[in-house]
């Protein structure tokens, strides 16, 4: 203990308080400092920006957004990039490849060994949720229906929802959608006629997972031998080989024609240099690139044709995107239609295609008869095991049950419809400047010659080699096909890039994209 003159005392808990004060006062300058200059960078960009917006973007709202004022550019440069301007407000960064590098800022994201504050993280967030806006705004090019309403989805973000296991053998862990997963599976048996106690299957994060299971199961019914050779046309989706080769079997690729639909002249001679081996058929309903579908009667006629029975093949559907597309239009086309009246086992559809939901999830369906094949009971999830994936999301579930309920068939086949109309829209646009498209009967993928770099990037267009192609969902309306048609014209007036080929040299699609 110490006095001073005064006859102050200072003890040792003056000295400790003095001391706390004086830490607390720092930190907290320390901390001012550091979130102020942070939220003036960022702030200064950001504006625009509500961590709140829950709503699909609407066309009105485009306007808007395209009438505010330029921002600052922060982009660095970096050896080899290039930055291309997508509007007024927006810009995109190419790397040394050509391809769109992040405008994330990668760098400010690490994960360090403090905590980020609650301010710098919804920052961050701030800014993803731009440019999500921002890319939205302009997508043409992948099948996503990017309009859907998630308000009523958003409690359910406080729970972790899991419909991990079969979705029709509940298991202990009770946090989970089951009810309206079964309800989203119902409905599409219904729409692909087969009855419900004769169907099995579940809510997958996506189409690609339905193909993996449809050819797992296809495989699977061949045991003990699983000697069964894969069919797919050269059209088809990577998934498809990417499952041959996942589960080591052979793989027979199927010449396609200029439209992309399955030759069945060459499925036929391929069938024929097998024949001591069952055949699993992956049957396209909506290809990749061209949107063509292929005709299931003209595949079960050359089964037919070589008279192999039932026993010795097994057709899988991929309708990833043409799935939600041709049920509504099959009146007019009873030969692809997708009915498990006709000898199929298994359909995948991808939910974030024609449907539309705010993350990747799909459906797949097969007869009741080959999930029980593969079944094992698991009684750590005192469920069984079924699925290709272990935990599953509740939460995609739900949200396709929305999307339906808020469709329901006449929405769905309205959807349909106007999708329809105005892919034959973009192409009426570009045929009339000169631009060569192709558009295939029941589809609304339209292929044109590639454009220049800067349109691609701009609307996102998926492209191969020198064709390109947009994919007209519900999201898309013909405002936004005249802006890119607009954008597509002036690009190619510029002249910036070297006119490509004829869309229709087939020689251009060699397989899915
Ligand atoms: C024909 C086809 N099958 C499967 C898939 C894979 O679907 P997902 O992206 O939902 O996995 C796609 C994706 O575009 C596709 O076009």
């Amino acid at each position: 203990m110490s006095s001073n003159t005064s006859g102050f005392q200072l003890t040792p808990g003056h000295v400790y308080t003095a001391s706390l004060s004086v830490a607390a006062v720092f930190s907290l300058l320390v901390m001012y400092d550091v979130a102020k200059t942070a939220v003036k960078r960022k702030y200064r960009r950001h504006r625009r920006s509500s961590l709140s917006a829950s709503r699909p973007i609407r066309e009105e709202e485009e306007e808007e957004d395209d009438d505010e004022s330029e921002e600052e550019d922060e982009t660095r440069s970096v050896a080899g990039e290039s930055v291309i301007s997508v509007d007024h407000h927006t810009k995109i960064r190419l790397g040394p490849d050509g391809r769109p590098v992040s405008g994330l800022q990668r760098d400010r994201l690490v994960v360090r060994d403090g905590r980020m504050s609650d301010t710098e993280i919804n920052m961050h967030l701030s800014t993803l949720l731009d440019h999500l806006k921002e890319r939205t705004r302009h997508h043409l090019g992948y099948p996503y229906n990017l309009s859907f309403r998630s308000d009523n989805l958003v409690p359910f973000l406080q729970y972790s929802v899991n419909n991990l296991g079969d979705p029709f053998v509940a298991s202990n862990y009770g946090v989970h959608s089951r009810d309206f997963e079964i309800a989203v599976l119902d409905f599409f048996a219904n729409i692909y006629q087969i009855p419900r106690d004769q169907y099995w299957g579940y809510c997958t994060c996506s189409g690609t997972e339905g193909n993996l299971l449809g050819i797992l199961y296809g495989r699977e019914k061949f045991m003990p031998k699983r000697d069964a050779v894969l069919y797919c046309s050269r059209d088809t989706h990577y998934s498809v080989p990417k499952a041959a080769a996942m589960y080591r079997m052979d793989l027979e690729l199927i010449d396609s024609d200029e439209t992309g639909e399955m030759i069945y002249a060459d499925l036929e001679r391929k069938l024929m240099r097998h024949p001591d081996r069952p055949a699993l058929i992956n049957v396209n309903v909506g290809t990749t690139v061209k949107g063509a579908s292929d005709t299931v009667d003209e595949v079960l006629a050359v089964l037919k044709k070589l008279n192999i029975p039932r026993e010795r093949f097994y057709n899988h559907v991929d309708g990833a995107l043409s799935g939600v597309i041709l049920p509504f239009v099959s009146s007019r086309c009873e030969n692809k239609r997708i009915s498990f009246d006709k000898p199929i086992d298994s359909v995948s559809v991808s939910g974030h295609k024609m449907l539309g939901t705010p993350m990747p999830s799909g459906i797949v369906i097969t007869r009741l008869e080959h999930s029980k094949r593969w079944a094992s009971d698991v009684e750590y999830l005192n469920s069984t095991d079924t699925t290709i994936m272990g935990s599953r999301n509740g939460q995609a579930a739900i949200a396709m049950w929305v999307a339906l309920q808020r469709k329901g068939i006449d929405g769905l086949r309205a959807d349909v419809v106007q999708c329809i109309d105005n892919a034959k829209y973009l192409k009426e646009l570009l045929d009339g400047s000169g631009i060569k498209s192709w558009l295939n009967e029941f589809s609304t993928t339209v292929t044109f010659e590639r454009p220049p770099e800067d349109v691609v990037q701009k609307w996102q267009l998926a492209c191969k080699g020198d064709i390109a192609h947009a994919v007209v969902m519900p999201s898309v309306h013909k405002k936004k096909l005249r802006a890119f048609h607009h954008d597509f014209v002036e690009a190619r007036q510029r002249g910036t890039e070297e006119l490509p080929k004829d869309p229709r040299d087939t020689t251009l699609f060699t397989g899915g994209g």
